[in-house]
């Protein structure tokens, strides 16, 4: 685990997370001195010597936060649900960001009748990352699923049979309509959350108070 003389370490993912974190960073006065996009480094420092980032697969944020490895992090609410399935505790989530916002949804091919099908009770193939979320919403509607596990492109999977229906993050929609596929059911809305590792809160809680402080008044400005 990081030591007591390490950094600060903060774990967090490329792309829209990394992106929509960068502001509430400048609203605490940190600013990142590379930028995932350009760099191949997986250890970026701050304008703070006290904080550094790590750069890991959105899906593997928890397990960095849960072990120690970083102290804090920044995770979808959809990862999260799936990692707690596993690992129920040692996390704090002190704050919600409001950040890279989507709903999880169920979709389709374009004519294939879902309703239909649930109102006969077919049993449906589901292809997704998100099991712990598909099997819960299913049961709750008292639909029988077979659940595929896939790791992305879940569009894919109704178009060449696979699965008659996927379980996915939709934000613009885009993805979905260039597959000619349709939203059928929403399922729950997701945004990212502050994690963080509960042995550090009582270590180095002096430290990282300030900085949750900041994240939830600048996700407050958002
Ligand atoms: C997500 C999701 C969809 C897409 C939806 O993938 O899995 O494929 O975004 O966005 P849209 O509605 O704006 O088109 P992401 O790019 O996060 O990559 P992933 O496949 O690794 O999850």
């Amino acid at each position: 685990p990081a030591g007591l003389n390490q950094p600060l370490t903060l774990a967090l993912s490329k792309g829209r997370i990394f992106d929509e974190t960068l502001p509430l960073l400048e609203e605490a006065g940190i600013k990142v001195l590379e930028s995932p996009e350009t760099s191949r480094k997986l250890i970026l420092p701050t304008n703070n010597p006290d904080l550094r980032l790590i750069i890991v697969r959105a899906t593997d944020v928890p397990t960095y936060v849960q072990y120690g490895a970083a102290h804090i992090g920044i995770a979808g609410k959809d990862v999260l649900y799936e990692h707690m399935e596993q690992h129920p505790g040692g996390l704090y989530q002190p704050v919600d960001l409001n950040i890279a916002r989507c709903r999880l949804c169920v979709a389709v091919a374009e004519g294939f009748d879902y309703h239909s099908a649930v109102k006969q009770g077919s049993r449906l193939r589901i292809a997704t990352k998100y099991t712990r979320a598909a099997r819960e919403h299913f049961a709750s509607k008292g639909v029988y699923v077979d659940l595929i596990k896939l790791y992305g492109s879940m569009e894919l999977a109704p178009l060449v049979g696979l699965a008659d229906a996927i379980v996915d993050l939709v934000s613009s929609g885009g993805t979905l309509r260039a597959n000619k596929l349709v939203e059928v059911e929403d399922i729950t809305p997701i945004s990212s959350r502050l994690i963080v590792n509960q042995a550090a809160m009582k270590n180095r809680g002096a430290q990282l108070q300030p900085l949750i402080d900041a994240f939830s008044r600048a996700s407050l400005d958002e």
